[in-house]
C-alpha cells in the first residue's frame, strides 16, 4: 500500500509562515468542502468509514493526530503533526483518526459535498467494496509529493 503525503510549500518571511492551497495545484482534486475537527477529548478515535468515490487531503494544522488507513488487506498509522503535511486519502479507503493532542485541529479538504450515501459505515461491506475496486498499485511506501 503506498501512502501519498504531500508536503505543502510554506511562504516564510520575518513575519512568520503562511500555506496556500489551490485545486489541481497543491490539491490533486476540485475542492467542494472544507471542514475540521478541534476540541477531540482524549482517547476518542473517529472516522471508522470509508467512502465509495470521495477523495480527501488531511491537514493537522495544529497539534497532532494519527491517522489509520487501511485498504482492506494493509493497514498503516501515519502521523500528522506538521501544518504543511497533508495526507492523502483516496476512495475506498477504511480511515480512523486518534491520538488527538487537547490543541489538534484537523482540517479535511474534500473533492465532493456531504454525502450520506457515499459512507460506507459497515467494515465487511467495506471489505466487500475494496475486493471488488480492484488495487491500483501493490507496491509499497511512503511517497512525497
Ligand atoms: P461524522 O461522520 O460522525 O464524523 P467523523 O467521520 O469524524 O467521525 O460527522 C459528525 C457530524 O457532522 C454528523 O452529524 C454529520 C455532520 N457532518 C456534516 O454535516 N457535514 C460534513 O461535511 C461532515 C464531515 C459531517
Amino acid at each position: 500500500m503506498i501512502v501519498t503525503k504531500y508536503v505543502f510549500q510554506p511562504h516564510g518571511d520575518a513575519r512568520g509562515q503562511l500555506v496556500a492551497l489551490e485545486e489541481f495545484k497543491d490539491i490533486p482534486f476540485r475542492i467542494k468542502r472544507v471542514y475540521y475537527m478541534y476540541e477531540t477529548l482524549e482517547g476518542v478515535a473517529r472516522g471508522h468509514h470509508a467512502h465509495k468515490s470521495l477523495q480527501q487531503i488531511l491537514v493537522c494544522i495544529h497539534g497532532c493526530c494519527k491517522i489509520r488507513l487501511d485498504n482492506g488487506k494493509e493497514k498503516k498509522v501515519i502521523p500528522l503533526e506538521k501544518p504543511y503535511e497533508g495526507l492523502y486519502v483516496p476512495n475506498a479507503m477504511w480511515r480512523e483518526m486518534f491520538d488527538f493532542s487537547p490543541d489538534a485541529v484537523l482540517m479535511v479538504l474534500a473533492s465532493e459535498l456531504y454525502d450520506e450515501a457515499d459512507y460506507i459505515r459497515d467494515y465487511e461491506e467495506f471489505l466487500e467494496f475494496a475486493e471488488n475496486c480492484g488495487d491500483a498499485a501493490e507496491a509499497e511506501g511512503v511517497e512525497e509529493k
